[in-house]
């Protein structure tokens, strides 16, 4: 990984790790004239899940909205610095934000299904992105992205029946499983378990650990205990400032930075 500002403490693991899906370079974010990022570098890496951490406001949703152009959406807000997508600029005025955002998808706190059929919800997005060829195509990429996403026998009989009619749980494995469905690269989650129940939670979590390997996955949670359960590799946010990256089990038991040792024994925060 290349140069960090001096405040951020990259452990020696990941500096010389070269498997990065996504690099982000000196990324700062405005809104207006507040600046709510600050010179963020990290690597994301291919084959590990990446955990996001750090007290409310401290810029995760907005960092993690820059690796697919989520925030183009928000008037006010201005990115600065560089991202790559396997050595790609995303922020390259050729780039195609919706086939970005198909490669880099995203997942919400809050489970927002399409009010369409279980079976619509997935297929839309290959249909837009001309994925499928036929109707059996379609059929079995919907049998496919619903089997990965753990919801296939839950949900088999009922596929005409409406996303939304599904429980919050379900509602949550049903965009996983949409995001899945035009064969991302990346997938990006911003709190996903936060509005769920404890066993809602742990099957999102046991499908995170599936999902590992095959896509380049970033969580922000602020559950340190599911941090430390779904990731490998975990970034430390404070006040717009990466404090400090490295390993999980390093970051929870041998922290560097005082920051993040205080956080993580819950002095502040
Ligand atoms: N759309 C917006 N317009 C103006 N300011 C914003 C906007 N979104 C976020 N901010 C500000 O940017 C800062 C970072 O917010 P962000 O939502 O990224 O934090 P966060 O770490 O995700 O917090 P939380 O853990 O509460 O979700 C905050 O000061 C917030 O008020
Ligand atoms: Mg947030």
């Amino acid at each position: 990984m290349a140069e960090a500002p001096e405040e951020t403490v990259v452990h020696d693991e990941l500096k010389f790790a070269n498997d990065s899906k996504m690099t982000a370079r000196d990324v700062s974010v405005y809104y207006g004239a507040k600046k709510a990022v600050d010179r963020v570098s990290i690597d994301v890496d291919s084959h590990f899940v990446t955990a996001f951490i750090g007290p409310s406001g401290c810029g995760k949703s907005t960092f993690l909205r820059c690796f697919n152009r989520m925030n183009d959406t928000i008037d006010i807000a201005r990115v600065e610095g560089d991202i790559q997508l396997d050595g790609e600029n995303i922020y390259d005025t050729r780039m195609d934000v919706v086939q970005l955002r198909a490669r880099v998808g995203m997942v919400f706190q809050k489970p927002n299904p399409f009010p369409k059929s279980i079976y619509e919800n997935i297929a839309y997005g290959p249909r837009i992105h001309g994925i499928a060829d036929s109707k059996s195509d379609m059929d079995r990429i919907v049998e496919t992205s619903l089997t990965r996403a753990g919801l296939w026998n839950e949900v088999k009989d009922r596929l005409d029946e409406s996303g939304t009619a599904l429980s919050g749980g379900q509602q949550q494995r049903l965009c996983i499983a949409r995001a899945i469905a035009v064969d991302p690269e990346v997938i990006l989650m911003d709190e996903p378990c936060s509005a769920l129940d404890p066993i809602a939670t742990a099957k999102v979590e046991e499908l995170i650990d599936e999902l590992r390997g095959r896509y380049a996955i970033v969580i922000v949670t602020h559950n340190m205990q599911q941090a430390a359960r779904v990731s490998q590799r975990t970034a430390f946010f404070h006040l717009g400032n990466l404090v400090e990256y490295g390993p999980t089990e390093e970051i929870f038991t041998n922290p560097r930075a005082d920051r993040t040792r205080d956080y993580i024994t819950g002095r502040f925060g």
